[in-house]
């Protein structure tokens, strides 16, 4: 059987006011673009969202993941939409797209990836993610309980598929290593890692039964790619639900506590992770708090079914609650650690000019 492939490829081209929301002439102009790869076969079917000021393009098609068509067509799409940006002279127009040239894949260039290739089950359901103000450590907490966490996950207790576990497959973003590790046995060791959520990140997650894909992750950091810190990389994730993957309302569970997480505020503050609906995932407090939206969907025959606006729900109103009750108390440290990040996590920093200037009036104590 031939085996789709789920590709999610976001940008921030622009924004207004500020950094808060894509505005939908962009959305209309990938819209035109990925129209015309349907029609001539190239996709079989996409959902263009915003999550904040970036652009999500969620399409479906039989290329494989990397498949350079494919990441052409997202690039000259978010081309496309940063050029009206520009026009209008909307906020940050074009800041994702760091190269001139296409030279192939959008990895490195700007833009960040999610993509996974499968055979389509009788009933195939997934579920994407798609986050503002923050970055790809964002979603190891969670990607951890669904998949690890039997506190959260009842399946990896009762469900006979997924009771062997998950290999999880960890990136070092600073030496560019990656590892596999696998739950319930080398849980130690995966949260050694992973709870450095400024060096380790959660790229893919397999089920160990079959070895099937399970999760994916886009981790391309902004920062490294350009070669200096132009900015966090705002993160989009897919996961797969039922019949041996967490249900639905598992992969949503780890949600109901707003963790905290890097981003907010000029990329340099912690705050809690605001689960919203795709209508609510516009940052505006303190340019946040960070927001994760959660969008359904059914693959049929490579056709998409939804999306249904998965955190657009009363049960996720007490998280709501929390997480801004989390940020009203982080916010009155104003300045100070731990809601502003250490020095090196800041995308922002005076500190050098500060230290410079008062290099001479520092004495010996
Ligand atoms: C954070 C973010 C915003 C901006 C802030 C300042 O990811 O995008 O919080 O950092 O609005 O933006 P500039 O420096 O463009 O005025
Ligand atoms: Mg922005
Ligand atoms: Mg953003």
């Amino acid at each position: 059987m031939t085996k789709v492939t789920l590709s999610i490829i976001k940008a921030d081209v622009g924004s207004y006011p500020g950094h808060v929301e894509a505005p939908p002439e962009l959305i209309e102009a990938c819209e035109k673009r990925l129209r015309g790869a349907l029609e001539n076969g190239l996709i079989n079917d996409f959902y263009i969202t915003r999550c904040g000021d970036d652009l999500e393009l969620i399409m479906t098609h039989y290329n494989g993941v990397d498949s350079k068509e494919i990441h052409k067509l997202a690039w000259d799409s978010f081309n496309d939409a940063a050029k009206i940006a520009k026009k209008a002279k909307l906020y940050g127009a074009g800041q994702d797209l760091l190269k001139n040239a296409f030279s192939g894949n959008v990895r490195g260039m700007g833009p960040g990836v999610a993509e996974m290739e499968f055979e389509e089950r009788p009933a195939e359901s997934v579920v994407v993610f798609a986050a503002d103000k923050t970055d790809p450590a964002a979603f190891s907490l969670p990607i951890y309980r669904m998949f690890s966490d039997p506190f959260s996950s009842a399946g990896l207790v009762i469900d006979k598929k997924m009771h062997q576990g998950f290999t999880f497959e960890v990136h070092d973003i600073k030496d560019h290593k990656k590892i596999l590790l696998n739950t319930p046995e080398e849980t130690y060791d995966l949260l050694a890692l992973i709870g450095n959520t400024a060096r380790y990140l959660i790229k893919r997650v397999y089920r160990r039964s079959d070895n099937e894909i399970a999760a994916v992750i886009s981790t391309e950091k902004l920062s490294r790619i350009a070669g200096k810190y132009v900015g966090k990389d705002d993160p989009v994730a897919v996961v797969r639900g039922q019949s041996g993957f967490p249900a639905i309302g598992e992969i949503l569970e780890p949600f109901a506590f707003p963790h905290i997480v890097a981003g907010w505020m000029r990329g340099s503050h912690r705050g809690p992770l605001l689960p919203v609906s795709e209508m609510d995932a516009r940052p505006t407090r303190f340019d946040g708090p960070p927001r994760m939206m959660a969008l359904g969907f059914n693959i049929s025959d490579g056709v998409l079914i939804g999306p249904k606006d998965l955190f657009d729900d009363i049960s996720f109103d007490n998280a709501r609650r929390k997480a801004l009750d989390i940020a009203d108390y982080l916010r009155r440290h104003g300045p100070f650690e731990p809601h502003r990040l250490s020095e090196e996590e800041m995308e922002y920093t005076t500190l050098p000019e500060v230290l410079k200037k008062l290099e001479k009036r520092f004495k010996k104590e």
